[in-house]
């Protein structure tokens, strides 16, 4: 009798030694295998920013080097012309060229602020940033000038005062850009309010629109529907800024009509209000 209790004990025992490590390796093999599945991802998302960076470069140094051929051609056959109005000609499509390439320069630094810096909150004042993108404008003199509204109704914000510029700069300069020069009166309305717990702000200009085929692809890194416009930087980085402050951008766009975007940021929230009034 002692012999067969002696038994069963014995046998509960490695039957609970062997559960106890079915127990131990499986638990072992669900954290290797999550681990597994999270190094996948990891690997993944490598690829995709290295896939990312090559067209990047590859697209980069293809339209640095375009603006460059261009005035050096335009140099070439300066040189040749003695009649100074078409050398003043000549001086103006380089000065154009330049201007691109500038801008494109000012792109690419734009879009490594946005991947490098911390996000940085701040109060921020919408209405001057608003005005310094404005401003930026001011010296395309035309015949027909665009009029720029303004309705703030959200002004001092929190947020990070870099993106946020990165954002407000583009959708200005992108709706003055494509603003419709065969439209008698130009106009661009640059509203901000409040809603819920966001602030939204909303670019709208009556330019040339946007074929609706185009509106998904806007967004995608380089997409240009004329390239001699711009580098097509400009909304990919804006989206970026955006998504770097947990918003969200929307577009709404009718072509020949024109084009309205919303920005929508969340406000941060546990905050310290009074450390930023000190502070500023
Ligand atoms: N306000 C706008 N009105 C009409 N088209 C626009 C507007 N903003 C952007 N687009 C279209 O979206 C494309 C991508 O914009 P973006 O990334 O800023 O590039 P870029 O300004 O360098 O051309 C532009 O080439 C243009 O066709
Ligand atoms: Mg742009």
């Amino acid at each position: 009798m002692a012999k067969n209790y002696l038994i069963i004990t014995a046998i509960f025992f490695i039957l609970a030694i062997i559960s106890i490590l079915v127990i131990y390796y499986s638990a072992k093999l669900k954290k290797l295998m999550l681990s597994k599945q999270e190094t996948e991802v990891q690997n993944n998302n490598l690829l995709n920013i290295n896939k990312e960076l090559d067209k990047f470069v590859y697209s980069i140094s293809h339209d640095l080097r375009s603006p460059i051929i261009s005035v050096k051609g335009l140099v070439e056959i300066a040189q040749k012309e003695d009649n100074i109005s078409q050398i003043k000609e000549y001086l103006n499509l380089m000065h154009q060229s330049l201007t691109q390439q500038d801008q494109f320069i000012r792109d690419i630094i734009d879009y490594s602020r946005n991947k490098r810096n911390q996000v940085c909150i701040e109060s921020v004042s919408l209405n001057k940033l608003i005005d310094e993108a404005i401003s930026q404008h001011q010296h395309i003199k035309e015949e027909n000038p665009i009029t720029i509204t303004k309705n703030i109704l959200a002004d001092e914000i929190i947020t990070d005062s870099l993106r946020l510029r990165i954002i407000l700069n583009n959708l200005i300069s992108n709706a003055v850009k494509y603003s419709d020069a065969n439209k008698p009166f130009k106009h661009i309305a640059i509203k901000t309010h409040e809603k819920d717990s966001c602030y939204v702000m909303e670019i709208e200009d009556n330019g040339v629109g946007i074929k609706k085929d185009h509106l998904q692809k806007i967004f995608d890194m380089f997409f240009v529907t004329d390239n001699n416009m711009g580098s097509g930087l400009g909304l990919y980085i804006v989206k970026e800024a955006a998504e770097y402050l947990n918003g969200n951008i929307a577009v709404n766009s009718e072509k020949n009509i024109g084009t309205t975007f919303t920005v929508t940021l969340p406000k941060p929230k546990d905050f310290d209000f009074s450390k930023i009034s000190t502070e500023t």
